[in-house]
């Protein structure tokens, strides 16, 4: 289990952070069409597109990304691509798999480069394609021509721009795979869509919609609350042991009541300046670690299939509300998921990938020292009753946390992991995510303004200049204090 972040499938799609599925490992089969020969037909479409796109404005031009799915039959794929071709949408990458839902399907993934006009005139004549079985047409995954020029990939500049990367939904929440335990609960099923529709109608500043719970949601929230809250005490790191009674007693954490998000993120605000907000699905690495830069952490809504309390193949709000948002409430490990959040912005498709799996190592799988014992601070954990008692038991194999080494670590979906790394405190795995950090290859650094919610780019002595200035009347308050307590004690 991890955050409403799409980890590891293909190595293409996880460099990408897209992926088709939940994030389980799967055969990748590169599609047989010849690739070689739909390049030459881009390399004309792209001289079309060029010419068109001078009478139409560079504006409405991108990229972009389309996921579907065909009967796995001969010739559909082609049919497919003829289409592309028809709409003069160049393919930039494809591959293609056999779907996890039913062998008789095939899932496609495309990269395109087209005018938007075009593409959405494709998308209506794939809607018709005879062997299509379904269609993602994730809203606003378009880089511009603009972004592109700028040298370095699109980020938010300010917290509302966060609405782009929480709708840029790879995967909706309510498709699930075969193996999941919902597949063939109809009902379940509609109810996963009601909380996709929450998620992709919110908006940043509006108040999160209360969810009324089922009996049975809360039900199942219940039994994962009552077993896990059993072992926190001799697992869990003291910051979340001494949040969660804080939780309990402000925002409703019971066996009998499942926490609304709009009374965790308040609280969250008070505490750490963290604030949480619903996300239908999954999100690029991308997308994700940008949250966080903000302070900002994406949550699933719904409750996992109440057949197996116990298990679930994706996150869930037991998953997030028990493992992440006990520690989202302490500040320095606040601190610490900004960091590799603000690292993110505008980083390089490898460098967020190692980011992504630091995160993975720490955040969800992280485990700290505290008076000479072990102990837990990964969500991912601290939501899992096997792998929470695995990883502090004899079986586990632990070593110390360190960035340069961690993001080369396998991160595994479906069983336990190899190895856990350990921090002796989050001020510490902050530090060395830092310095991780400048090692970097990005031609800028980044500061957060805490009072516009918004990003600056220090890329030139002036932006700098108002960086220093703050800083300088922050360290006359310091200094101001300073003396004050020296006078007092006579020094
Ligand atoms: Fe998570």
């Amino acid at each position: 289990m991890q955050s409403a972040m799409m980890m590891f499938s293909s190595k293409y799609w996880a460099r990408r952070g897209l992926s088709l599925d939940s994030a389980v490992l799967g055969d990748y089969q590169y599609s047989n069409e010849p690739l070689n020969k739909l390049n030459t037909s881009k390399n004309e479409e792209k001289k079309t597109n060029k010419d068109n796109s001078k009478s139409e404005g560079a504006g409405e031009s991108g990229k972009t990304s389309l996921v579907f799915s065909l009967k796995n039959e001969v010739g559909g794929l082609v049919k497919a691509l003829n289409l592309f071709q028809e709409k003069h949408v160049n393919l930039v990458h494809i591959e293609s798999r056999k779907s996890k839902r039913r062998n008789s399907e095939v899932d496609i993934f495309v990269d395109c480069e087209c005018k938007k006009k075009e593409f959405n005139e494709l998308v209506q004549l794939l809607k018709f394609h005879p062997d299509l079985i379904s269609l993602t047409q994730p809203e606003n995954i378009w880089t511009s021509k603009q972004e592109d020029l700028d040298g370095f990939p699109w980020f938010p500049r300010k917290i509302s721009e966060l609405d782009k990367c929480s709708h840029r939904v790879l995967m909706y929440g309510s498709e699930l795979d075969a193996d999941h335990p919902g597949f063939k609960d109809n009902v379940y099923r509609q109810r996963r869509k009601y909380f996709v529709d929450v998620a992709m109608s919110y908006k940043y500043g509006q108040p999160i919609p209360k969810v009324e719970y089922t009996a049975e949601e809360i039900k199942t929230w219940g039994t994962v609350f009552r077993e896990l809250t059993k072992l926190y005490p001799t697992h869990a790191c003291r910051e979340y042991l001494k949040n969660l009674p804080l939780l309990i007693k402000y925002c409703g954490y019971r066996e009998d009541n499942v926490p609304q998000l709009e009374d965790v993120s308040a609280f969250l605000k008070e505490r750490s300046g963290f604030a949480v907000r619903p996300v239908a699905g999954y999100l690029s690495p991308r997308d994700f670690l940008a949250g966080l830069a903000y302070r900002v952490f994406h949550c699933t809504q719904y409750v996992r299939h109440g057949s197996d309390p116990l298990y679930t193949p994706e996150p869930d709000t037991c998953h997030e509300l028990l493992g992440h948002v006990p520690l989202l409430a302490d500040p320095k490990f606040a601190q610490f998921s900004q960091e590799i959040g603000l690292a993110s912005l505008g980083a390089s498709d490898d460098d967020v990938q190692k980011l992504a799996t630091c995160y993975f190592f720490t955040i969800e799988f992280g485990l700290c020292k505290q008076d000479d014992q072990l102990r837990v601070y990964g969500a991912g954990l601290l939501s899992s009753i096997g792998e929470l008692k695995h990883a502090l038991s004899d079986k586990a194999n632990v070593k110390p946390f360190d960035p340069k080494t961690t993001c080369k670590q396998e991160c595994l979906i479906t069983t336990f992991q190899e190895v856990y790394f350990v921090s002796e405190s989050f001020e510490e795995a902050k530090e060395s995510m830092r310095e991780f950090a400048k090692t970097m290859k990005r031609p800028f650094s980044v500061h957060y303004n805490p009072y516009t919610q918004s990003i600056e780019m220090l890329k030139d002595t002036q932006s700098i200049e108002s960086v220093v200035q703050d800083v300088r009347s922050e360290l006359n308050t310091v200094c101001d204090a300073l003396s004050k307590i020296n006078k007092h004690l006579g020094i």
